[in-house]
């Protein structure tokens, strides 16, 4: 399936819940938000319904994502219902790793194929401020389970803020000599209430790494993923580096995703108000047909390019990134 601007679109990113065990400071404002009520949010006979129809439009790669999905109770055998469907080639899913320790190989069994964990520092002190409470430890076991399990390739999300430090910088570049690890840095998107201080752009950051002595960093050939990185790697490194640049080279062009969220709404953009009520259709009873019709509506309605960066953050979002899921 194509949009008007010529891009296949076929990858969708699935919220399950709004709920988080963290409140990272770039992601939602420090008192939490508004949480939505049971009835609010889509049950899993739901979600399965929407992946299930969209998947015979072109759909067949799922994310999912929160809050923080390992939350939600129930969590595994839903993978395990998406992976039976056999149009769904890919199971992925964005984590705060905190849960995973624990959960790991049990998703892999349910058939998730990978898992995305975010890591914004390795200074337990830093970690606890920016997650508000998280424990690094956790977050550390989880993508220890996580490699064992061969939930790979496995990729880390480092925010861009001002807590990075070159010990932080010393780790990566360690990590991924050690490890089959993509550590990728994400500039941050100032979106709804969150309040961080941006920290280092991609090119400082791609200086310092350049500057350990191990080698220059090189684009990488071959494509990894489905998303908008762009990956690098260093000679004797058995991982890559990854840099995502909403803001600064935005990959608009080669969007391939559609949201829903937890409440049930279809999002064109994660940089747009745009929704679509998919929730209120599938209660009033809508057929597989109308469900692919809000789809194909919701591509329809897909912005050429987010305006972020040139609106100079004017932009009023409705929800907080925890509320989309990134
Ligand atoms: P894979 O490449 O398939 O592993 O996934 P991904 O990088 O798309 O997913 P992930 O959830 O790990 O997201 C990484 C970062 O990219 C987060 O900061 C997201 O907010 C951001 N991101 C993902 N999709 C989009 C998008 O469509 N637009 C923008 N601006 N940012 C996005
Ligand atoms: N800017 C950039 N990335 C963000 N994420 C959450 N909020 C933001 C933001 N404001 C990232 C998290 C997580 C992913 C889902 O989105 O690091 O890994
Ligand atoms: Fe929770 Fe993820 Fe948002 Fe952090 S980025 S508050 S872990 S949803």
């Amino acid at each position: 399936m194509h949009d008007g601007y010529n891009r296949q679109i076929n990858y969708l990113r699935v919220s399950v819940t709004d709920r988080c065990n963290f409140r990272c400071a770039y992601c939602m404002p420090e008192q939490g938000v508004k949480l939505l009520s049971h009835a609010d949010i889509l049950t899993y006979e739901e979600l399965l319904r929407i992946i299930r129809v969209v998947s015979g439009h072109g759909v067949s790669k799922i994310r999912l994502t929160g809050g923080e999905p390992l939350v939600r109770r129930g969590i595994v055998s839903f993978i395990r219902s998406i992976a039976n469907l056999k149009t769904i080639t890919d199971i992925s899913l964005t984590t705060n790793g905190s849960l995973l320790a624990g959960m790991a190989a049990k998703l892999k069994n349910a058939g998730l194929n990978r898992v995305n964990i975010s890591l914004d520092t390795v200074d337990p002190d830093q970690f606890r401020k920016i997650t508000y409470g998280g424990d690094l430890a956790k977050t550390m076991d989880g993508l220890k389970s996580a490699l064992a399990a061969g939930l790979t390739p496995l990729k880390l999300n480092v925010v861009l803020t001002n807590i990075i430090t070159e010990r932080d910088l010393t780790y990566f570049v360690d990590l991924v000599h050690r490890e089959p690890i993509s550590v990728r840095f994400i500039e941050y998107m100032p979106i709804g209430e969150s309040q961080v201080c941006a920290g280092p752009g991609i090119e400082e950051i791609k200086g310092i790494i350049n500057a350990f002595g191990r080698g220059t960093l090189k684009p990488t050939l071959n494509i990894q993923g489905n998303g908008p990185a762009k990956y690098f790697y260093l000679p004797q490194a058995k991982g890559t580096f990854g840099f995502i640049t909403p803001i600064s080279e935005h990959f608009c062009n080669v969007c391939n995703r559609i949201r829903l969220t937890a409440d049930g709404k279809f999002k064109p953009c994660l940089l747009s108000n745009q929704e679509l009520d998919v929730k209120a259709a599938l209660r009033q009873g809508a057929s597989d047909i109308e469900i692919a019709e809000l789809f194909y509506k919701t591509i329809t309605d897909k912005p050429q390019g987010h305006t972020l960066a040139n609106a100079g953050g004017q932009t009023k979002f409705f929800r907080q990134m925890s509320q989309i899921g990134g």
